[in-house]
């Protein structure tokens, strides 16, 4: 299969010279689902804005569909890539729902009928159909985080990021939404401390460690690891833990 994103060497150091990523090589294939997991401060969340090009790499390169990420071709970069920000103030900035969500596709000339329809399929998908003329900054964190997964999924995008998608949510939605995620045939890259969804969603785990990747291979694989994720700081996903009453796996 051909690989949709090259990762060559990236290292990030912030303005203030902390270094983020400390050499990262690895490669995505087209369709794979792939979780990047590690302890908070691993780097998770400037490795991604690395990857859709809101940052750009103070070393190595990134390649998007064969094209490394440079300030000249970003506009065609972001048409490939959605991405879901983790904190949802830094996504929605218009006065209604409807407007944020339409924002996307109307950069990007899409006629107004099919803007209508895309910004109510993808409301309903994350269950905020009924928030579609509410003011975004007056939601709740969790209808924050589902008005934010909509404003990508409108965008109908090749390659889906996300930054903690579940963090914000309840049960419900969050189940709602690994079914919907599992039903997209997008290449999908996931950055999340929930790791009984990447178990769920994932094919491909990357574990970050301080900047570097130190695992890279099959989700059960690594996540069944005990002793790689306790170096890491984290934990056995629940559904791979041994019953706490009856200690049975
Ligand atoms: N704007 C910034 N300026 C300087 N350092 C930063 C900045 N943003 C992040 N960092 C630092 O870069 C490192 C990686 O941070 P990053 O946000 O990528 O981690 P993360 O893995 O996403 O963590 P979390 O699980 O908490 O979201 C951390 O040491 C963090 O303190
Ligand atoms: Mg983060």
């Amino acid at each position: 299969m051909e690989e949709i994103i090259q990762i060559n060497n990236v290292k990030y150091k912030y303005n203030d010279g902390r270094e983020a990523l400390k050499g990262i090589n690895f490669c995505i294939s087209e369709g794979d689902a792939v979780g990047i997991i590690g302890a908070n401060g691993a780097g998770k969340s400037t490795l991604l804005l690395n990857i859709m090009g809101a940052l750009f790499p103070s070393e190595g390169e990134i390649l998007v569909k064969g094209m490394t990420i440079t300030k000249k071709n970003l506009p065609k970069i972001r048409e490939a890539i959605g991405m879901v920000f983790q904190n949802s103030d830094d996504q929605l900035f218009m006065n209604t729902v409807y407007e944020d969500v339409a924002f996307g596709p109307r950069n990007y000339k899409v006629p107004e009928e099919e803007i209508s329809k895309r910004v109510k399929e993808a409301l309903e998908t994350v269950g905020a159909a009924h928030l579609i003329d509410r003011p975004p900054y007056k939601l709740s964190g969790g209808e924050k985080g589902r008005v934010a997964i909509a404003t990508v999924l409108a965008m109908k995008p090749e390659i889906l990021i996300m930054d903690e998608p579940t963090s914000a949510l309840d049960p419900k939605s969050r189940r709602k939404l690994i079914n919907l995620l599992k039903e997209l045939n997008y290449t999908k890259i996931i950055t999340t401390h929930d790791l009984d969804m990447v178990l769920d969603l994932c094919n491909r785990t990357i574990v970050l460690k301080d900047g570097q990747v130190v695992a890279d291979g099959d989700t059960k694989t690594i996540l069944s690891d005990s002793k790689l994720m306790e170096s890491c700081e984290l934990e056995l996903p629940l559904s791979l833990q041994s019953c706490p009453i009856c200690s049975v796996k």
